[in-house]
């Protein structure tokens, strides 16, 4: 088990490597907010692993916006009411772009969780980068009630079956405990799209690092049977 200093150590050196190795750059659809980015994936994953020697590590999706989270990021923007005074989860944050998008958009609180440690370093930089306060939280909620949020956001976590699958039954409790359920999504192959009704959808610029089109038609979907 890691000790309290140890844990503090490699935080830090998260967010140092973070900074050396990203640049701060407008997310395209949603040009008021500025977060740490990549260049390409594959190149800074092997140097995460060389330079702090953690090994195993999932890829860096926090140092990308993703063009599910960046159409339910534009959504929340322009549809403030779905989030204002809210008690919100951002559910897969990566780089915490919707949690932040949610927090300017008059959220009263936000979680973004993410069990990827990295991601919850990107969360905090990309965070204070655009001057809210939102709670990072590096764990794995799927197996919980989903009780004590009022609106849940989702941005592009329907990319594997495994994953895909526990996700929606979290959704679900969610919904069940009162939640408004919101997911951006570009139909990735898991996306339980007979479970969803489809409210609007955006062409989202994204890279080819990441997508097979410079612009991803990405919706954004409410879970039917939502309040
Ligand atoms: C494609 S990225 C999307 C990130 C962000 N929402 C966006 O749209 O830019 C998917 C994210 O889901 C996270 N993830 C993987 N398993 C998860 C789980 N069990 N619970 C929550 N998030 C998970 C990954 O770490 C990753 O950051």
């Amino acid at each position: 088990m890691q000790t309290q200093s140890a844990v503090i150590a490699s935080a830090d050196r998260r967010f140092d490597f973070i900074r050396n190795n990203t640049m701060t750059r407008p997310v395209p659809l949603c040009p008021e907010i500025a977060i740490r980015v990549a260049d390409e994936a594959f190149p800074l994953w092997e140097k995460t692993e060389d330079d702090l020697g953690e090994m195993g590590l999932p890829p860096p999706f926090w140092a990308f916006a993703w063009a599910g989270g960046q159409a339910l990021a534009r959504y929340v923007l322009d549809h403030r009411e779905t989030v204002r005074g809210k008690v919100v989860l951002d559910l897969g944050a990566g780089s915490g772009l919707v949690a932040i998008a949610a927090m300017m958009a008059g959220a009263s609180h936000v979680t973004a969780a993410d069990p990827d440690p990295w991601a919850g370093a990107a969360i905090g930089l990309n965070a204070a980068l655009n001057g809210v306060s939102l709670t990072a939280v590096a764990d794995d909620l799927l197996d919980q009630s989903g009780a004590g949020f009022e609106t849940v956001l989702v941005g592009d976590l329907f990319y594997e079956k495994p994953i895909a699958e526990r996700v929606l039954g979290f959704l679900v409790r969610c919904s069940a405990s009162g939640a408004t359920v919101l997911i951006g999504d570009p139909g990735r192959s898991y996306l339980p799209k007979d479970r969803l009704e489809k409210i609007t959808d955006y062409g989202v610029p994204t890279t080819r690092a990441l997508e097979d089109a410079e612009i991803k038609q990405t919706a954004v979907w409410r879970l039917a049977g939502t309040p």
